[in-house]
């Protein structure tokens, strides 16, 4: 069964925003490496590969089921950060802006009885409570230990040892 035209277009428009959010993010690490903090940097890094696979995993679902996505141009991040928690503030305010994104998707796949990408859907929304999670985490690890150079030097150290894992629950 086809796609809906609906449904191919907010999806081939969540590979646009799914790769802004990739660049933000290395915005965002490029403001902690210029700050010498590598751990933070490397966290963001991280997140901007996962948010590529996200986009990759769209751009797959919409070749798999034989539409053909076009590529958009990606907007320009211009946020300019005075302060090591004002990236972390903006990644939250933005993740629950994809969570609506992507409940956005899900609403108009309902609309279509479209129950196959429905289940596509179901890892990303999933996933978007998983990252505002982390997002709000950070800002109350930042208010409570950032402050402090030993907190910060401790809390840079945590983030250095993320690694990037590819989700196997991606078809990519
Ligand atoms: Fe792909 Fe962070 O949402």
């Amino acid at each position: 069964m086809a796609l809906s035209s609906e449904v191919t277009q907010v999806l081939n428009e969540q590979i646009n925003k799914e790769m802004y959010s990739a660049y933000l993010y290395l915005t965002f690490a490029d403001y902690y490496e210029d700050r010498g903090l590598k751990g933070f940097a490397n966290w963001y890094e991280i997140q901007a590969k996962e948010e590529m696979d996200h986009a990759m995993a769209f751009r797959r679902y919409l070749l798999d089921n034989d539409f053909k996505p076009t590529m958009e141009a990606i907007a320009k991040p211009d946020k300019a950060f005075e302060s090591d928690l004002e990236p972390l503030e903006a990644g939250l305010e933005h993740e629950e802006y994809v969570t609506s994104l992507i409940h956005h998707c899900y609403e108009v796949a309902h609309a279509a009885h479209d129950v196959r990408t429905m289940k596509f859907l179901d890892w990303f929304v999933s996933e978007q409570g998983e990252e505002e999670t982390n997002a709000r985490d950070m800002i109350t690890n930042m208010k409570l230990f950032g402050c402090d150079p030993k907190g910060l030097y401790d809390l840079d150290r945590e983030y250095q040892a993320r690694t990037y894992v590819q989700s196997t629950s991606l078809n990519l």
